[in-house]
């Protein structure tokens, strides 16, 4: 074993999993058999409908798939109600911790009233179904309360991350003409508070659409209230009815929307309908991460994701399970505050980020060893690709050298888990997300669409949690992910099998960067660079980082009269920051006097990178001016990681 490349080694499933696992040993050859069958056996074992459908899949109308056609349901129903009505109503359902140290449990009793009451809230404020409602929110309990109650009043809502800048929250709210905001004063980040309204604000003073802002008060921060628009979550509260009777939704109503970036500097908002997301997100967690009556479970990611939407809030739930939600910094008010609270709270299965564990692991060990782990069972990763050196890191230090790790491969398009392990059946290796989940069908192909080993990783067949188009356009939709390999579903990554048949996947091959597992068009970093004044030009590149995965790289062309210096640097990448959000601050910003493009003015961006990762510059013989890039090259060199 010593001698074995890491990546090379294979971990077997641990017995004691694998004896009581919710997957049997035949899971795979009962999807492989009969594909459609799987799905709806999942979607009649874990979802409560109001009218069964009539039929699974309908793909008359491919790429516009639609499924468990006819079939009616409400997701709140489905995540707080059946169980608020069984012997899970004073189980808790959501566990919360704040930076400060305030602690909130709510049962699925509690939620159950909570999101009554606030679906009332909303409907007072003129919220019906079918309208958009932003929301733009910590961590808190509020947020997944706000989530449900949209969902039972069938209104689809857009989270947005609340570390991206007012001027990205404007954007999408205007994108899908969203009718309230839901926000809060503030929250806390390293013990100060951070005033997210205010971000709001700055938002709204050019968001038409928005009638209402919901404040939820939080950090206790002084807020400016915009008189007849701005209410406060507590007093709405405080006289809204108890019950609030569930919309009846079809099985392809529109659940939410959630924009991400892609290849131009719009981003995209992906919309998710309602029975398919309940039934692939529900089966992936309950098979991935083993979830069982007595589970603390605990996905680290924020909900303004995808990450957070599927697998802190809606899959947890409906499988009537306990999910923790902490909201603040992972070192505050030391670097083993992730690992406190696993102890304190007995966290039985944990998700969180490669980038994470490799900010552990730069920590040291100390943190976690203080600490009782030992009731942690199964991991999970999720966001990019996991270096092996990290994943044996994880599993060592954290999984006690025996709790599987679930690499998940997904994304905010896919809804639910595409392509993971089952923790009692397969073998794992390090680095890899292994095989397809049951039911979903995952190749790898050339540019001819013939399966390879090495190329581009596509979905063959539609699935249930599968995106049903991009909000208000259905061409992009078309364009994006079903132009190039016709009726496979192409997701954008590079990917590679091995000897096993295992998928590795290696990476965006588009211009998308994945910064700290954050996607981010390498346009929309353009686009905001070109606004300064000074910029005439820019390509943006991603640069392999130790802790980041990648890290955001600018070559940039000054207009005539403007000086390349230091404090030029600092204004641009500041001026990203606001415009964008902070994750998208370039690392490096380099002034060139021309950029790498092919004779048709495409960009060269593999050479860029080339030059940002300090590798030899290839063949440039295509490029329309070779000596750009001995120029940028030279400007390069001697500059510090
Ligand atoms: C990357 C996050 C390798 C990938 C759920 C994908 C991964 C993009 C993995 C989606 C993984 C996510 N291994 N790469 N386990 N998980 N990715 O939409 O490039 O924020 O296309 O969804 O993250 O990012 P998104």
């Amino acid at each position: 074993m010593e001698n074995v490349a890491l990546e090379n080694r294979v971990f077997n499933p641990p017995a004691e999993i694998t004896e009581n696992a919710n997957a049997k040993a035949d899971i795979y050859e009962l999807a492989q058999k009969d594909r459609i069958g799987f799905w709806d056996t999942q979607a009649k074992e874990l979802v409560t409908w109001v009218e069964p459908y009539d039929k699974v899949l309908d793909d008359s109308k491919a790429p516009f798939y639609k499924w468990f056609v006819n079939g009616k349901l409400n997701l709140s129903y489905n995540c707080i109600d059946r169980h608020a009505k069984s012997d899970r109503r004073n189980k808790a359902a959501i566990l919360y911790e704040s930076e400060i140290g305030r602690q909130v449990c709510l049962t699925y009793g509690m939620l159950y009233r909570e999101v009554n009451k606030f679906a009332n809230a909303l409907a007072s404020l003129g919220v019906k179904k079918g309208d958009r409602v932003a929301l733009y929110m910590p961590m808190i309990p509020e947020a997944a309360i706000a989530m449900l109650a949209c969902t039972r009043i069938g209104a689809p809502h857009s989270l947005v991350f609340g570390g991206f800048s007012p001027e990205s929250l404007r954007d999408r709210i205007n994108d899908c003409q969203a009718k309230v905001l839901i926000t809060s004063d503030g929250n806390f980040r390293r013990g100060k508070p951070f005033a997210l309204k205010n971000n709001a604000d700055k938002a709204l003073e050019d968001a038409p659409s928005i009638e209402k802002c919901v404040v939820v008060k939080n950090a206790g921060n002084d807020v400016d209230f915009v008189e007849g628009r701005d209410v406060w979550y507590h007093e709405l509260m405080a006289k809204a009815g108890s019950y609030y009777e569930p919309e009846v939704m079809d099985a392809e109503d529109m659940l939410f929307i959630l924009y991400t970036s892609g290849t131009t500097g719009k981003p995209k908002g992906v919309v998710h309908t309602t029975g398919g997301y309940l039934v692939q997100t529900q089966a992936t967690l309950k098979y991935v991460f083993d979830i069982k009556e007595d589970d603390v479970y605990w996905c680290t990611a924020d909900i303004g994701w995808i990450t957070g939407h599927s697998y802190v809030v809606y899959a947890p739930l409906a499988l009537g399970a306990t999910t923790f939600m902490y909201d603040g910094t992972i070192d505050y008010p030391a670097k083993d505050r992730l690992w406190d609270m696993a102890e304190r709270y007995g966290v039985t299965k944990f998700y969180t980020a490669p980038t994470a564990i490799r900010t552990f692991m730069k920590w040291g060990t100390e943190f976690p060893k203080s600490h009782d782990l030992s009731a942690i069972k199964i991991l999970g990763s999720v966001g990019e690709p996991i270096n092996p050196e990290a994943w044996m890191w994880y599993r060592e230090h954290i999984g006690g050298g025996q709790a599987p790790i679930m690499d998940t491969w997904w994304q905010t398009e896919t809804g639910a888990f595409m392509c993971t392990p089952l923790p009692g059946i397969t073998a794992l290796k390090p680095g890899t997300a292994t095989v397809p989940f049951p039911g979903i069908e995952l190749d790898i192909v050339d540019e001819n669409k013939n399966s390879a080993d090495v190329g581009y990783l596509v979905v063959k067949s539609p699935w249930p949690s599968m995106l049903r188009t991009i909000y208000g356009d259905d061409d992009r939709y078309v364009e994006t992910y079903w132009k190039r390999f016709g009726d496979f579903y192409f997701a954008g990554d590079g990917a590679k099998r091995d000897e096993l048949g295992y998928i590795w996947v290696t990476g965006r091959v588009d211009d998308v960067l994945n910064v700290s597992g954050h996607r981010l068009g390498t346009a929309e970093v353009e686009s905001a660079l070109v606004e300064c004044e000074e910029v005439a030009e820019a390509a943006v590149v991603g640069k392999k980082h130790d802790v980041k995965g990648e890290a955001v790289c600018a070559f940039v062309i000054l207009k005539d009269g403007f000086e390349a210096n230091s404090e030029l640097i600092d204004k641009l990448r500041k001026h990203v920051g606001v415009k964008i959000g902070p994750i998208a601050r370039p690392d490096d910003i380099i002034f060139t006097g021309g950029l790498p493009k092919t004779r048709s003015g495409k960009i060269m961006r593999r050479l860029l990178r080339d030059i940002a990762e300090g590798r030899a510059i290839g063949d440039v013989t295509t490029l329309a001016d070779p000596g750009a890039m001995q120029e940028i090259a030279s400007q390069y060199s001697g500059k510090e990681d």
